[in-house]
């Protein structure tokens, strides 16, 4: 009997040895599982190369798109700096970094925001098509362009009371021309009388001027001013050129208080300055105050509290 109980007490010991033995191998595997999967992690990698927790953070929640290219480059700080711009885009890493190194006095600001609106790039060398279905939000400028047979629908004709030429001459689509009534009412209201003096173009009609431009000025001076057939949101039925009924002439209408008043109120019906002073870099025009365009109130609103121009918002919040 007592054999019996001794060899049941062994066995019994035996069976605990081996579910201690278990246990521990489990524990070990868990671990060293644990510990291969976490090898596998970007987290991993980015700390392998240097980057600290905070940078790592960064990275992850704000370049994944970009987490290739990192891991297969050294460590480096520009990519940190990089990313905490505001309107950093992980698409375009590596062309900032690109950019960056060929302008290194540049601010980087300036190097994050000409990559994404294309601006680092010769003007016309990329040709895009503007996407028609954003209506109110597409985007002109000198990469993407509407087609020679693109013409917006439902044009209203400008009143002459608010604009010069003859009845028909200018006009703008159904809601930018609303929106441009309000806008006008609460110019007046406030003393000043603005006029219309070029708004809705054809694609024929943008090539006569820009032709005629670059003819008398040569090509280079007239992409300062005109945009080519195809490249203006005149074409889009988007746009008014303003002046004002005191100060008709553009040297007298920008330092007017008109100019000023529509820099400060424009936004509130929808209108943005679509070429500011010192934006030359972005837009490739040089300043125009005459040229308003509609974006609709939201946006116009957003930019007018980003100081940005319709490029650099179009390619960040639009795109
Ligand atoms: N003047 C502007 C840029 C245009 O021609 O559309
Ligand atoms: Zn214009």
């Amino acid at each position: 009997m007592q054999k019996k109980r001794l060899k049941l007490k062994k066995q019994a010991q035996r069976y605990i040895i081996i579910i201690i033995a278990l246990i521990i191998f489990t524990i070990i595997g868990v671990k060293c599982y644990k510990t291969y999967k976490y090898h596998q992690t970007n987290t991993y990698h980015l700390l392998q190369k240097g980057y600290n927790n905070d940078e790592v953070n960064l990275i992850t929640t704000k370049a994944n798109d970009a987490i290739d290219y990192i891991l297969n480059n050294e460590y480096n700080p520009k990519i940190i700096s990089i990313i905490n711009e505001k309107y950093f885009l992980a698409k375009n890493l590596e062309k900032y970094l690109d950019f960056w190194q060929k302008q290194e006095d540049e601010e980087l600001k300036d190097i994050i925001a000409m990559v994404n609106t294309h601006a680092n790039e010769k003007w016309y060398t990329e040709k895009l098509e503007t996407d028609i279905n954003k209506n109110e939000k597409m985007l002109v400028n000198k990469f993407y362009a509407l087609n020679e047979n693109y013409a917006p629908k439902n044009l209203k004709n400008i009143s002459l009371d608010y604009s010069y030429g003859t009845e028909g001459e200018n006009k703008l689509i159904d809601y930018a021309y609303d929106a441009f009534q309000d806008l006008w009412q609460s110019a007046n209201k406030e003393g000043y009388y603005l006029m219309v003096t070029s708004s809705y173009r054809t694609y024929e009609e943008q090539k006569e001027i820009y032709d005629y431009r670059k003819e008398t000025q040569g090509e280079r001076k007239a992409d300062e001013t005109a945009a080519r057939p195809g490249n203006s949101e005149h074409q889009t039925g988007l746009v008014v050129d303003m002046t004002s009924i005191k100060e008709p002439s553009s040297t007298e209408f920008k330092e007017s208080n008109a100019y000023k008043w529509l820099q400060e109120n424009a936004y509130k019906y929808g209108f943005i300055e679509r070429y500011p002073e010192n934006k030359t870099y972005i837009t490739g025009y040089e300043p125009e105050s005459w040229h308003w365009r509609y974006v609709g109130k939201e946006i116009a609103k957003a930019m007018h509290e980003e100081q940005i121009t319709f490029d650099e918002y179009y390619a960040f919040y639009l795109e």
